[in-house]
């Protein structure tokens, strides 16, 4: 097995540290186009192996796409981060010719790779990625929908002095302030949260989760990264393990929940094909409204990106 990481930044270079910490697959591969920088980040990450017992070989590669050949999964975390008053959405340009030259590169050496896409604005960018790749939508997905409930689950934790570990939650819809946090299927060791918790601390809770990147953001002065990086790398070993694990995944929706042609957060199988299923929830008309409006925002984006490629 082998695992392509684009962008040896923060994310990336978190990304396949995880990855080789848990001995995911036998051979990251970190590229990024500044020079020497992931040859640094993939050598410097070489060097924790004999502390922290793992042989999974890390290797460093600026802008030569012949070592990522033959990649069984990829995960592009290429573009710029938000800066404090940056919106994921003000990135789109910048990081759309990004996405894109990356994803044309990557299928050349690599046509039956899974992509996991971390670049923002999230669910456009997986949308960039899949015009490009051309291959079968269950393959391009993107990562926000882990990080997004991580951050609700552990501000429960910390609101119900509980182990996060006992948090059960889902949430839907893009990967921003329309996100869409589902009380109604959030389970704390098996009890439905909304019996442990009153309804102001938990709408606070779900407020805070839908501003949660942006507190980062203000708080670092840059994106979040762990929490990210952690996140892309429990997609890349659901797939390579095989592990039908359900996750709110950005996926390409046909028909589900009555929309089409978007990428929009939703419960998804993730297993060695990539996308296994689509997960239908049974939503009541209030969470299926504020799904549509997610969805809707996140249409406005992609129109902007077709726009872009229509004048292109
Ligand atoms: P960073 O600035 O630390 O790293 C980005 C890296 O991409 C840099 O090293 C840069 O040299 C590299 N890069 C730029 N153009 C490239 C190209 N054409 N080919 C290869 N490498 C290239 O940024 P960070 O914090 O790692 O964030 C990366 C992206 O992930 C940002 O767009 C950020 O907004 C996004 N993000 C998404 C999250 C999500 O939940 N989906 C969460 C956190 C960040
Ligand atoms: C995050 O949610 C900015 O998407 C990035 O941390």
């Amino acid at each position: 097995m082998k695992v392509t990481v684009v962008g040896a930044g923060n994310v990336g270079a978190t990304c396949a540290d995880v990855i080789a910490r848990k001995e995911l697959c036998n051979e990251v591969v970190l590229l990024d186009i500044k020079p020497n920088f992931a040859e640094g980040k993939a050598l410097d990450i070489w060097q924790t192996s004999p502390i922290d017992l793992y042989d999974t070989r890390i290797t460093g590669s600026t802008d030569d796409y012949s070592k990522t050949a033959g990649s069984d999964v990829v995960v592009i975390t290429s573009g710029l981060p938000r800066k404090p008053g940056m919106s994921r959405d003000d990135l789109i340009s910048t990081n759309a010719a990004i996405v894109k030259g990356v994803t044309e590169n990557i299928i050349k050496y690599s046509p039956n790779a899974i992509f996991v896409i971390v670049s923002n604005p999230l669910d456009v960018m997986t949308y960039c990625a899949y015009l490009t790749a051309k291959v079968d939508s269950k393959r391009v997905f993107g990562m926000a929908g882990i990080l997004d409930t991580a951050r609700y689950r552990a501000f429960l934790a910390t609101a119900l002095n509980c182990s996060p570990k006992d948090i059960q939650a889902v949430l839907m819809g893009g990967h921003g302030d329309t996100m869409v946090p589902l009380p109604r299927y959030t389970t704390v060791g098996g009890i439905p949260v909304t019996e442990l918790i009153g309804k102001a601390e938990l709408d606070a809770i779900v407020d805070r989760t839908k501003k949660g990147g942006g507190e980062i953001v203000n708080l670092l002065g840059t994106s979040a990264w762990y929490a990210p990086g952690a996140a892309a790398a429990q997609m890349v070993e659901a797939i390579v393990r095989d592990q039908k694990r359900i996750f709110p995944v950005c996926a390409w929706l046909q028909g589900e929940y009555g929309l089409k042609d978007v990428y929009l957060g939703v419960p998804a199988k993730l297993g060695k094909k990539g996308i296994e299923e689509i997960i239908e929830l049974k939503l009541n008309a209030d969470e299926m409204q504020l799904v549509k409006d997610s969805a809707k925002a996140v249409k406005e984006v992609m129109d902007v990106l077709d726009g872009m490629n229509a004048t292109a």
